[in-house]
């Protein structure tokens, strides 16, 4: 970070522990060693192989229809290493559960992006072992400890971790000199989805219960769940004038509630503003990143739409730049090209 100060918000517990591992000083030396007599001591008991409370019943062999996420070994091997980090200084047995993190969805039978996770072709004859898992994890704790080095003279700073819903924990700030963020799109990518495999297998998740509620803190941008409703906060023609043709093509929609989500999107989004607006001072800045998305032929305009929707919450925008184009997924609508956008908003 340069020396530069910071406080970073973030509700998926795995992302805020990605954060804090990559803002905290870890000495590689001592980090390799721990690991070196961590992975030589190992040893897989009895309670490794156990499936953790209330998760998928895919997550291990045999899993269900014959299908599942991790062979035995490579389920118990990650499982006894979560467990024999526990030991490690905090600092380390953190860094250690991202890098586990890292290569879990390589060493499973199966891959993921934006659309989900589906089953690697053939899957069944490319399991991977327990070796693979441990010479995968080799790996990235020989790549940690030389940017740990080679960056070990940069100045560091005072950094905070929030963790939890923007939304609220933004309470906890009082001033800024700048808000930088890129919220979610509307495009219906579900982060706990997406990180599910190694939120359930680092301990994150105990409970069905625990993942529903991690659901429920996110922003609302996807229709996996089921959105309490609440009062439109969000005040922009555009956005009335796009949910209305998005009501208009229901029929043709993949889900049925994709309007009321795009509406809470927008609401959530302007809560997080109001929070940035009471911590930034007039003359500052907040830089967001942000896409577009497209349902049914009908176009979010995010960008457009947010700029009308601060207004009156006291931003203007300022510069206004494409970062790249985003190819539709067949699921929204087929090969339209969406943009994705650098916005900067003066605090007015
Ligand atoms: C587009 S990603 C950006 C990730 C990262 N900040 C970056 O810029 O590379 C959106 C992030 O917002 C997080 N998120 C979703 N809902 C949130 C909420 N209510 N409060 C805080 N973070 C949230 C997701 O977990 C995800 O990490």
């Amino acid at each position: 970070m340069l020396g530069i100060s910071s406080t970073s918000v973030e509700v998926n517990p795995f992302l805020a522990d990605l954060i804090e591992a990559k803002l905290s000083p870890v000495s590689p030396a001592r980090f390799c060693a721990a690991y070196e007599r961590l992975i030589t001591g190992l040893e897989v008991t009895a309670a490794d192989t156990l499936p953790i409370t209330g998760m998928p019943p895919t997550l291990v062999a045999p899993g269900l229809k014959d299908r599942y996420v991790f062979p035995v070994d490579v389920y118990s091997t990650a499982r006894a290493i979560l467990r024999s980090s526990e030991a490690l200084e905090p600092d380390q047995a953190r860094l250690l559960r991202i890098l586990l993190g890292s290569v879990l969805v390589p060493n499973s039978n199966v891959v993921i992006n934006g659309k989900g996770r589906r089953y690697r072709g053939a899957w069944q004859s490319k399991e991977k072992s327990r070796a693979d898992l441990i010479a995968s994890l080799d790996g990235a704790v020989d790549v940690a400890a030389t940017d740990l080095t080679r960056f070990s003279d940069l100045p560091g700073g005072q950094h905070k971790v929030l963790r939890g819903d923007a939304r609220t924990a933004l309470a906890e700030v009082n001033d800024a000199d700048v808000v930088i963020f890129s919220p979610p799109y509307p495009n219906s990518f579900d982060y706990t989805d997406v990180y599910n495999l190694e939120l359930w297998m680092l301990g994150y998740l105990n409970s069905a219960p625990d993942n529903r509620a991690l659901r429920q803190r996110t922003l609302r941008s996807h229709v996996q769940m089921k959105w309490h409703t609440t009062p439109r906060y969000a005040s922009s023609a555009m956005l009335d004038a796009t949910l209305e043709a998005l009501r208009s093509a229901r029929a043709d929609l993949w889900n049925p509630n994709i309007p009321e989500m795009v509406g809470f999107y927008f609401d959530d989004l302007c809560r997080v503003f109001q929070q940035v607006a009471r911590i930034l001072e007039s003359g500052r800045h907040v830089i967001v990143a942000i896409g577009d998305s497209q349902y049914a032929g009908v176009h979010i305009d995010v960008a457009s739409i947010l700029t009308e929707s601060l207004v009156g919450l006291g931003f203007q925008l300022t510069e206004r730049g494409a970062i790249r184009s985003m190819r539709n997924s067949s699921q929204h609508g087929g090969a339209f090209k969406l943009s994705e956008h650098c916005l900067v908003f003066e605090r007015t």
